[in-house]
């Protein structure tokens, strides 16, 4: 198939374009940046040169290019303060609203049979009541923390806008949180080192519940949505989901750590603001029984226990997570 990748030199599009590649599909790569187009073109895209919130821009390259899938993998993450979540997110959250409905403009016009777009499993996307691990028929969070509600609102603003695409098979991925290569989730990088040092405290019980996946299982599944999945949400989550209380000491000992220092809540949210706070000690995670059952779709790291290193003592390479 022709497949239109927006976000193709991104975390998830590295290891999305080959995988697509090697599974014989003609893929066009889109990215803002003309210094991309060499490793573009190294992961075997056509590259597209386009900003995503430029309407004009996306209809002329998906227009080039032909497609009969279009995969969303915008986002603009870039250093986070919780404190002040959906300021950091907002050029994400245009990405999410804007962009998405862009993109579905540009895919009307060509009649794209599938529009596969990037959502969120993380972060409290998912009510923060009742049990502790969610599917997809579970209810979204109604009342977001303050510093959230931007951010939330475009996660709902880009999933409404492709399941409500009637002209096309819309596909929402739910990511649960992103660990390897290319994160801030992997040996050397922003959250690894921030454990590491011991600057990432377990605040209150740490009783929120995290879904972690890997980048290259989140790619997998991506690539079964796009060959052969129905129009709905899917969690594209790892088996394994677990308490911050039981990650980040795990995780803190494979980094080769003292234990993390504990935090009440009331102090945390000194620094880490209501949003930090909720993610720490209130998030629920989520179940991925739908994805391995329609997808078919087998995970090489079922637990962030084996991709972080934890399960087998081992300390990580310092070159990169376990095969
Ligand atoms: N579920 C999760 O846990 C989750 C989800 C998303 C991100 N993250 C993490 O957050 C960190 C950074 O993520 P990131 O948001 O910077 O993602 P990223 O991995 O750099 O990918 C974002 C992609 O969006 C593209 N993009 C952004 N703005 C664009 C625009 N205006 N026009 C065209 N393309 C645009 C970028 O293209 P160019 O730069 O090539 O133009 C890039 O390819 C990573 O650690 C990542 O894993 C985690």
């Amino acid at each position: 198939m022709r497949v239109f990748v927006a976000g193709a030199a991104g975390a998830i599009g590295k290891q999305l374009v080959p995988r697509l590649v090697a599974a014989g599909h003609e893929v066009t790569g889109m990215t803002r940046s003309e210094s991309k187009r060499v490793l573009l073109s190294q992961l075997g895209a056509v590259p597209v040169i386009a900003d995503a919130l430029d309407p004009h821009q996306v209809a002329d390259a998906v227009a080039a290019a032909r497609p009969e899938v279009i995969v969303h993998q915008l986002t603009s993450i870039g250093p986070l303060d919780t404190r002040h979540f959906d300021r950091d997110f907002a050029l994400t959250n245009r990405l999410r609203t804007e962009g998405t409905d862009y993109l579905l403009s540009a895919g009307h016009a060509v009649g794209v049979r599938r529009f596969v777009a990037q959502s969120v499993a993380a972060y409290g996307m998912y009510a923060r009541s009742g049990g502790p691990v969610k599917t997809e028929a579970d209810p979204l969070e109604a009342t977001p923390v303050r510093d959230m509600r931007e951010t939330l609102a475009a996660i709902r603003h880009l999933e409404d806008a492709v399941l409500r695409a009637e002209w096309t098979e819309g596909i929402v991925l739910r990511y649960g949180a992103f660990y390897g290569p290319g994160t801030s989730l992997a040996p050397g990088e922003e959250q690894f080192e921030l454990v590491r040092t011991r600057k990432y405290p377990l605040v209150g019980d740490g009783g929120g519940v995290w879904s972690f996946i890997h980048v290259a299982d989140a790619a997998e599944a991506t690539v079964a949505a796009i060959e052969h999945a129905n129009r709905g949400v899917y969690n594209v989550v790892d088996d394994d989901p677990a308490t911050v209380a039981e990650w980040l000491p795990a995780l803190a000992k494979t980094l080769g750590a003292k234990k993390p220092r504990r935090v009440p809540r009331f102090i945390a949210r000194l620094f880490a603001g209501e949003a930090g706070v909720m993610m720490m000690t209130e998030i629920r995670g989520a179940s991925n029984a739908k994805a391995k059952r329609e997808l078919a779709w087998r995970l090489v790291h079922p637990s962030w226990r084996d991709g972080f290193g934890v399960s087998s003592g081992a300390k990580l390479p310092a070159d990169g997570l376990r095969a």
